[in-house]
């Protein structure tokens, strides 16, 4: 519990870092290497290929080397030009499909896969090893209409279920092996500590160490365990534990500045990459984020010194999207200063052709050591024999691929609809109104009730997720899991967005919540939740007024401050982005026909609940008291009342304006 001065000394804490004020006597960023853990190799030494990695680059132009160290998005390249430039890698970005065309069958997919393999080691510029593809399924291969879906991270933070985040994996990488792709960026282990965050959905959780085990998890269920004959095999993908290092410390800012001391980094961020990494992760993306105003992308002593140092990272690591072109004095086609620092591979979506001659230019010029090139290279050949790229042929001849049935197949979506039930979690149930009888006349009121774009967030179908529900072929919204087990019971559903009704109903169950986004479009300046639209509210307290029992169903990519919606409802239930496994919240909400609780609730929240719009306290990250703290969730076992809760906000008084002057950016 904090006491209040600690609130307040919090506050004025939590102020100060919103401004983005980096105190004066702020340390210098200076990492020490030797104080970060040494890790044990993750695989043994496989001196054959070691052997064929050094044949190949012997083998290799210097164009052909720097080639390797570049990623570009199919909007920005064709197959043909892969065969004159000789580019080691492409990948799909949020926005970017085969023909352009985001609703395009799965054969296309792997038709374009072919072409692109077929290209990289055909043509005049040929490489000595074929391009990698890689793609964002970072809940299920989430840009194939189709493809099975689960629930962001957030959400399986919430489930605390181990097994069942690597078996999300393993049906992840299988359903990409299906189209032909060989690369997931995948997980994100942020730690994201303050909600105002856009990607707090993409983290798991606030607390480490829950990070750490889903790292593992995840990692070993899209590549398989090493030293198994599994490992990277023809069922499995590489993964990316993303984003190296620090991205959810950053005051709620996406790519912005995180301000931790050394051992903050190390003992908080750092512990899902640890893992991941003895798991056997082939890949780490650097993050767009600043430590201490330094960019990732440039920072030597995290990138080489610790990750590839210290924690004997032998992988590639990928940079983000034109990450590169935020170092000082680069430029999205020109930035030795990112390799240089241990960047392996740029991702260029579309300056790729101009980077590739420049970056050629500065390894002529020695600007780029001859060192440093081939060890990146080195390091690609190697994720790129480990994978068995040279060796696996076509991506249409390799054993799952074109197998079309299994994207969403039923067996794989009822994992997804389980991942659904167990990520739900209870924050209020009074009188024990919840679990319902499915007998009744239930009205599904909320703009959230039927649409699965809604309960899917973004990167789905494409990168802010916006597809109607038509475009997903086996999704059903919440609305339709609910209508299929009232009618089953002969109880009568009704679906009324703005909550009206002829009949009255026996209970309404509203689905609102946050409208998707993704990365900076998500970020926030107050926890609260809908400052500028207080419908759904209205309609919670009008449906309350009427004296009918209210369900509220909270779609949400982070925690928010909705004491007002809890006050209004008789049950809550945080369910985050749950995916086109709508039917799963039905499961969970709904006893059986013979009155028997079918599914009960088992999720805890992953992330502290505000009791203000100002973030919660997180050890020893300040802020102030939640309103519940990680790890809460009620069962239908427990007592669901919950006390009135205080609807205006009463800020703890600002302090005096601090006379000291402010250095902004970089020190
Ligand atoms: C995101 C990454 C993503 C990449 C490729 C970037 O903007 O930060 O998480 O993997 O784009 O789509
Ligand atoms: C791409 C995403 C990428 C983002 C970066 C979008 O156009 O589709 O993949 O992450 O740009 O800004």
């Amino acid at each position: 519990m904090n006491s209040r001065p600690a609130k307040f000394a919090g506050y004025c804490m939590s102020l100060w870092m919103a401004f983005g004020a980096v105190a004066a006597e702020a340390p210098q960023p200076v990492i020490h290497p030797q104080r970060w853990p040494e890790l044990p190799p993750a695989l043994p030494r496989d001196e054959a290929l070691e052997a064929h990695v050094e044949e190949l680059l012997a083998r290799m132009s210097p164009e052909q080397k720097v080639g390797q160290l570049i990623q570009a998005d199919i909007g920005s390249i064709t197959p043909n030009d892969l065969r004159h430039y000789p580019l080691g890698s492409i990948l799909n970005g949020g926005n970017s499909a085969p023909g352009d065309d985001k609703l395009t069958a799965p054969s296309e997919w792997l038709a374009l896969a072919d072409r692109f393999y077929e290209a990289s080691i055909g043509g005049a510029g040929a490489t000595v090893i074929p391009a990698l593809w890689g793609t964002d399924a970072v809940h299920g291969h989430n840009n194939i209409p189709g493809a099975t879906i689960f629930p962001h991270n957030i959400g399986l933070g919430a489930a605390r279920d181990p097994e069942l985040i690597r078996r999300i994996g393993e049906i992840t990488a299988l359903e990409v092996r299906v189209t032909g792709l060989d690369w997931a960026f995948s997980p994100t282990v942020a730690v994201a500590r303050d909600a105002r965050w856009g990607r707090t959905y993409e983290s798991y959780s606030e607390n480490p160490d829950v990070v750490r085990q889903y790292a593992v998890a995840m990692v070993t269920g899209l590549q398989g365990a090493p030293g198994t004959p599994q490992f990277l095999d023809a069922a499995h993908v590489l993964a990316t534990p993303k984003h190296f290092l620090g991205d959810g410390g950053t005051g709620g800012k996406d790519q912005g500045d995180n301000l931790y001391t050394e051992k903050q980094l190390l003992e908080l961020d750092s512990l899902g990459y640890q893992a991941a990494i003895l798991a056997g992760a082939q890949t780490v993306m650097a993050s767009y984020s600043s430590w201490r105003g330094q960019k990732m992308h440039g920072n030597h002593a995290l990138l080489t010194d610790v990750l590839k140092g210290r924690f004997g990272f032998e992988g590639l690591v990928i940079g983000d999207w034109n990450g590169h072109a935020q170092l000082p004095g680069c430029s999205a086609t020109r930035c030795a200063a990112a390799l240089n620092a241990g960047i392996d591979m740029f991702m260029a979506p579309d300056g790729w052709r101009e980077l590739l001659k420049n970056t050629l230019d500065q390894v002529n010029a020695g600007e780029i050591g001859a060192a440093r090139l081939d060890d990146a290279v080195r390091r690609v050949l190697r994720v790129k024999l480990r994978a068995h790229l040279d060796t696996e042929g076509r991506p249409s001849s390799r054993p799952y691929a074109g197998r079309y049935e299994l994207l969403g197949s039923a067996e794989h979506r009822a994992v997804a609809r389980q991942a659904v039930r167990e990520s739900l979690v209870l924050l209020k149930n009074a009188n024990h109104l919840l679990p319902l009888s499915p007998a009744a006349h239930v009205l599904v009121a909320g703009d959230g009730a039927d649409s699965i774009a809604k309960q899917s967030g973004g990167w789905t179908i494409d990168w802010q997720g916006t597809e109607p529900n038509q475009d997903f072929p086996h999704g059903e919204s919440i609305y339709a899991g609910i209508a299929r087990c009232v009618s089953a019971a002969g109880g009568t559903p009704n679906l009324s967005p703005a909550g009206e009704f002829s009949t009255r109903p026996d209970v309404a169950i509203v689905v609102f919540g946050e409208s998707p986004y993704a990365e900076y479009a998500g970020d926030v300046h107050t926890l609260e939740y809908s400052p500028g639209d207080k419908r759904d509210l209205a309609l919670l307290r009008r449906l309350h007024a009427l004296d009918i029992p209210v369900v509220a169903v909270f779609l949400s990519g982070r925690p928010l401050w909705v004491n007002a919606e809890l006050n209004a409802a008789d049950s809550f239930v945080a369910a985050w982005l749950p995916g086109p496994e709508g039917g799963g919240v039905a499961d969970v909400l709904f006893r059986a026909h013979d009155g028997t609780v079918q599914y009960d609730f088992r999720g805890t929240l992953p992330f502290s609940w505000p009791s203000s719009p100002r973030p919660p306290a997180v050890d020893e990250l300040p802020g102030e008291e939640p309103l519940f703290g990680v790890g809460y969730g009620l069962t239908y076992a427990d007592d669901g009342y919950l006390k009135r809760l205080p609807e205006v906000d009463v800020p703890p008084a600002l302090p005096p304006a601090p006379a000291r002057k402010r250095s902004r950016g970089r020190n």
